[in-house]
């Protein structure tokens, strides 16, 4: 049978917390695990031939948890953004991010736009990182912008599309996810790409984010590869 490789593989990486409890550790020590599975799970979907990786690494929401770990989380971006160069160099990695980055500290939105700026030109695939990201907000910010460009008279309100709406939001030019992961077992979009993901196949595991590797990814493509994709209509 032919298989099919996704070419957009989104990813709520649940799960850093109950993992580090089982093991009696803090829930800090599971999100450092879990930003390690960021570069195995991106190295291994190149590997595949897959050229998008879009993973969830902190929502809108996730302001209201303990100051501690957010500042634990925030730390983590910080050191991630400083190292992944290395990494994008040697394997060609575009690194975006997608969110509103105007609540992140300046530095981080500073990090942010060199790392982006660097790895530009990379396309074998392409790592976007969501971060201070919620699908309600991203469509609130994109429905701000269009409502200002109808008020100013360069976009006509009749001409306004579904295309048009999708080249409002964070990554325009970026396709819609084929397949959505959610690792540890729950079964919910959580406020992800909520635009984007109106055709995308969904996988749940109930592997947790920190133990989800290369093998784990494989698994998901196969099974989304055994899938019957159909588009509504199609039959
Ligand atoms: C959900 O697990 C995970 C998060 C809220 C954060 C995801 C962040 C990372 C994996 C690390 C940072 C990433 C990069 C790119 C450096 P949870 O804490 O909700 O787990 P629980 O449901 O078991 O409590």
């Amino acid at each position: 049978m032919e298989n099919k490789i996704p070419t957009h593989v989104a990813i709520i990486m649940d799960g850093n917390g109950r993992w580090a409890r089982a093991r009696g550790m803090p829930r800090t020590y599971g999100h450092a695990e879990g930003a390690r599975r960021v570069a195995d799970v991106t190295g291994a979907a190149g590997e595949l031939g897959i050229k998008y990786v879009t993973v969830y690494a902190f929502s809108t929401e996730n302001w209201s948890r303990a100051e501690e770990e957010v500042g634990a989380l925030m730390k983590l971006f910080r050191s991630y953004l400083k190292t992944c160069t290395k990494d994008a160099d040697e394997n060609d990695m575009r690194i975006r991010v997608i969110g509103d980055r105007t609540r992140l500290d300046p530095d981080i939105q500073d990090a942010i736009s060199r790392v982006e700026e660097h790895t530009r030109s990379y396309s074998r695939v392409t790592l976007t990182l969501a971060i201070n990201y919620g699908g309600r907000d991203e469509l609130t910010r994109a429905v701000k912008k269009l409502a200002r460009d109808v008020r100013s008279g360069s976009l006509e309100c009749d001409e306004v599309t579904p295309e048009t709406i999708g080249s409002y939001l964070d990554a325009p030019d970026i396709p819609d996810p084929d397949l959505l992961i959610r690792t540890c077992g729950e079964q919910r979009i959580s406020n992800f790409l909520l635009w984007q993901l109106a055709y995308t196949e969904l996988y749940f595991t109930d592997v947790a984010w920190p133990d989800f590797g290369a093998a784990e990814l494989r698994e998901a493509v196969e099974a989304y590869g055994n899938r019957d994709r159909r588009f509504g209509g199609v039959k």
